[in-house]
């Protein structure tokens, strides 16, 4: 027998989208993710950190990529696939707006990062927030403590003594899966390692001031197969903290790899879905084509 009346339903009339209270807001530098809830399992993606708007490119004539419109979020690895000259590089380096130091480069449409226009942004300060890993490793010629303190100390004003940096260069490492196997040579030259420990040490630069969002353009092409899954699953770790956009052309690591999956072919982004949607059940023909081999 029910002897209370439950709560009265109180409908609430919404006339806009409902907003994030600011003390739950992740702050802007872009330390956002380290806390406990923003954590994701797969498939579970956090708020948008990117967010492109009818965004061309050309070189001259040549429209590389056209009026692409897409979401980048926190919790989520997007995988851009596609055949080779489609855009996919192009449409990276645009993001942390690497494509204006190339000549005869313009852009159109708008890209937001949290919310904020790229171009208002001071550039270098949006680097570190939407860093960059590129194809072949590239440490720079120092050692590979050195490396990683880099874009911190030039992210400080003061500059920072070793014993400040080095909890965080340590931490960035142990991030980047690489800190057990360099933590007993830090002041060797970074050039001296491998090729995937210089490219998880890449990673490691990249990370280590906490960006928002990792850029990665084919970050295993150069790499060997063990190397290759080191860092596969290396990109699943991360994603917790970070969003993450990897080019690849390997379709099978875009499916090991992506939750989302953009496929783009000469410029345009044909179709763009969860990874089982691409891979499982593509709803545009040339989707379909590409994904099942047909051209490449
Ligand atoms: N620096 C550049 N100057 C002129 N054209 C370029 C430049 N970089 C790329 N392109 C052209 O833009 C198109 C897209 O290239 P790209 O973004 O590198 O494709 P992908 O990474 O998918 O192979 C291609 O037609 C390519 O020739
Ligand atoms: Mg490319």
């Amino acid at each position: 027998m029910i002897t209370e009346q439950p709560p009265p339903i109180r409908k609430i009339l919404v006339d806009a989208p409902p907003t994030v209270a600011p003390g739950i807001a992740p702050p802007a530098g872009g330390h956002a993710a380290t806390s406990g809830a923003a954590h994701h399992r797969r498939g579970e993606a956090g708020p948008e950190r990117m967010t492109l708007q009818g965004l061309s490119v050309f070189y001259g004539e040549n429209e590389a990529v056209k009026q692409v419109s897409l979401s980048i979020r926190l919790g989520e690895v997007l995988a851009l696939i596609g055949p080779s000259g489609c855009g996919k590089t192009t449409l990276l380096r645009t993001l942390n707006r690497l494509t204006e130091l190339t000549a005869g480069a313009q852009r159109g449409g708008t890209i937001l990062l949290d919310g904020t226009d790229v171009d208002a942004l001071e550039v270098t300060a949006l680097r570190r927030r939407v860093a960059m890993v590129f194809q072949q490793p590239n440490p720079f010629p120092m050692s590979i403590f050195d490396n990683v303190a880099y874009a911190l100390r030039e992210q400080s004003r003061k500059r920072p003594g070793r014993s400040v940096l080095a909890p965080l260069v340590e931490d960035a490492l142990r991030r980047a899966g690489l800190w057990d196997e360099v933590k007993d040579k830090l002041d060797a030259p970074a050039l001296r390692l491998s090729g995937g420990q210089q490219q998880r040490l890449c990673i490691a630069r990249a990370i280590a001031t906490r960006p928002e969002v990792l850029l990665m353009d084919e970050p295993c092409s150069a790499l060997d197969p063990r190397s290759t899954a080191v860092i596969e699953q290396l990109i699943g770790e991360l994603r917790s903290d970070l969003a993450i956009v990897i080019v690849t052309h390997n379709m099978q690591q875009a499916r090991r790899v992506g939750d989302k999956v953009a496929f783009m072919y000469l410029g345009d982004l044909v179709e763009y879905g969860p990874a089982e949607q691409i891979f499982d059940a593509p709803q545009a023909q040339r989707t379909r084509d590409y994904v099942r081999g047909v051209f490449g």
